[in-house]
């Protein structure tokens, strides 16, 4: 799995009682390298973790080949940035199974901690049903096939879901319009770019610059929130100290921990505020 990602993706796995092998990123979007990944699969792999950041879409033709080559499985698509990000006209997930969070500040988001797992095959669907409500057998009520969990979506969140669900493509192509203004009026700053053929969906705009911490200030400092995603990647996260990672395992990824920038983007914005990032950034870089 990428080591730029939140570390939910890694829970996943360590909760499997699995050990997560993370890979470096490109530098160009973010997202998981395929060349690291073949350099990281040994005897013991089980299978690869893509994950969809910020919205744009993983290289997942490569990643498809490397898998197969070497008898893996694509586990599952990080799906939690991405609802709706299309590659060539397919909304993710791109091969068999997906998972997206609903937390609230998704692009698709509940009104407290929700998300789901979508799959095309009838057999694991129901082992994933039955798993998210303590291994039940299909149908029963006191048989159960697996020790599971609780993890059934409560029914206010899933009301509030499917309040939304139609208003969604309304709302992402509002987020593509911003992003489009943003990525023709930006100075001094790189954006990161959709992949080929991707459809990008705009969880996050980023863009990338040398002084990220002073850009950040200065944009606070006129009432404009930023985020960084990421600032600490996986392998030097403290949880994850016991994997015996170190700095300068993951160059890539630790560059772009420094410069990234999120912006403000989400389908209310109206367009004078988006004038007024774009106002504010380009300002700090006459400021230089
Ligand atoms: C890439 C990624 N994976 C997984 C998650 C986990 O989602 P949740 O907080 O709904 O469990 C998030 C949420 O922030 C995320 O951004």
């Amino acid at each position: 799995m990428p080591v730029n990602t939140f570390i939910a993706t890694a829970e996943a796995v360590s909760l499997t009682g699995a050990k997560p092998v993370f890979v470096d990123v490109n530098e160009s979007d973010g997202l998981i390298d395929p060349k690291q990944v073949e350099s990281q699969i040994n005897s013991n792999t089980r299978g690869i973790i893509p994950v969809h950041l910020y919205g744009n879409i993983c290289d997942m033709e490569k990643i498809a080949k490397i898998s197969s080559r070497r008898g893996l499985e694509i586990i599952l698509e990080d799906c939690a940035q991405a609802h709706g990000s299309e590659l060539n006209g397919k909304r993710v997930p791109i091969g068999k199974i997906g998972s997206f969070s609903f937390y609230p500040g998704k692009s698709l988001g509940a009104i407290g901690d929700a998300g789901c797992i979508v799959c095309d095959d009838e057999e694991l669907a129901t082992i994933f049903k039955n798993y998210v409500d303590h291994g039940r057998k299909n149908g029963a009520k006191y048989v159960h096939d697996d020790v599971g969990f609780n993890f059934r979506m409560d029914e206010i969140q899933a009301a509030i879901i499917k309040i939304k669900i139609p208003y969604l493509s309304s709302w992402l192509n509002r987020k593509r319009e911003i992003a489009s203004v943003y990525d023709q009026r930006l100075e001094g700053v790189e954006n990161i770019k959709p992949r080929e053929g991707v459809k990008h969906s705009y969880h996050l705009y980023v863009v990338r610059s040398h002084r990220r911490d002073e850009l950040q200030k200065h944009l606070k400092d006129r009432e404009i929130s930023t985020g960084i995603h990421y600032p600490v990647p996986l392998h030097l996260q403290p949880a994850y100290a016991n994997l015996g990672y170190k700095q300068g395992d993951f160059p890539v990824a630790e560059k772009l921990s420094k410069e990234v920038l999120s912006l403000p983007i989400y389908p209310e914005m109206t367009a004078e505020q988006v004038s007024r990032v774009i106002e504010a950034v380009n300002e700090f870089n006459l400021k230089e």
